[in-house]
């Protein structure tokens, strides 16, 4: 579904991803796990069109989307939910939702999916009317994803969805990791500091370090790698 081929990115003189090459099969969960500044941003930014690649080839369902910028790539079903959420602090939770879905004309496709939402994440149902800048970080988190998934995305980019989120919202929005995937055959690519969750739930993972790829495996292989153990998952 998503195939990306020895992508070179850099800011400047700063070489941020080197040759990175993975996929993303329909259907998967894939993880890319790294330390901070590894590169695991970029690469998601590379992909939905946000930084422009300096070499390297991005296919999404078979066709070449390197370079094409962001709007576009939402339109294909490509959506990213980027880290630090990001949400429209000064429109309320419906306004950003409908954000979301600005590609799309059909106010009842438009409804059906805020439903969707509002279903997944009851919490945002119940804030609708609230600014996004006054939600706590873990509502934020959820409605980054629910904008997110307002344009249908078959394939959605996630970003840290944890960070900064107590555990027990934590487990919540991992679970609906799993839900998007398994029951809306949604195909996932997921970044995240919390490894040891994110490689559980996933079909497999790369683990990337200052900008290259050194690890491809399944996702319980990597999980019982005692160099990623040391390195990732504390152990
Ligand atoms: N806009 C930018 N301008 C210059 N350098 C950048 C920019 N964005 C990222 N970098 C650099 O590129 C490298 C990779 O950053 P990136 O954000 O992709 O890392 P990351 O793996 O997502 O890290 P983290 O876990 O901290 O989020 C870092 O060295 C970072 O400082
Ligand atoms: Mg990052």
């Amino acid at each position: 579904m998503l195939e990306v081929s020895q992508l070179t990115v850099n800011y400047g003189a700063i070489t941020a991803l080197h040759d990175v090459s993975l996929r993303v099969d329909k259907g998967e969960i894939v993880t890319l796990i790294g330390g901070n500044g590894a590169g695991k941003t970029t690469t998601l930014r590379a992909i939905s069109g946000m930084v422009k690649p300096k070499a390297g080839e991005i296919r999404y369902e078979g066709r070449a989307i390197t370079g094409l910028p962001a709007h576009k790539l939402v339109g294909m079903g490509l959506a990213h939910s980027p880290e630090g959420r990001m949400v429209f602090a000064n429109l309320t939770v419906r306004e950003n939702l409908q954000m979301g879905a600005y590609l799309q004309r059909d106010q009842a496709v438009i409804a059906r999916e805020e439903e969707f939402v509002f279903t997944m994440f009851p919490r945002l149902k119940e804030r609708e009317a609230q600014l996004a800048g006054t939600l706590s970080g873990g509502e934020q988190q959820m409605l980054a994803i629910g904008r997110a998934l307002m344009s249908q995305p078959r394939c959605l980019l996630l970003d840290e969805p944890s960070l900064g989120i107590a555990p027990l919202l934590v487990k919540l929005i991992f679970e609906k990791i799993v839900e998007l995937n398994r029951v809306r055959g949604l195909t996932i690519l997921l970044v995240e500091q919390n490894a040891n969750l994110a490689l559980e739930i996933s079909h497999r993972g790369y683990v990337l370090e200052t900008g290259r790829i050194i690890l491809a495996d399944q996702a319980a292989t990597l999980r019982a790698d005692p160099k990623v153990r040391e390195a990732y998952l504390g152990g």
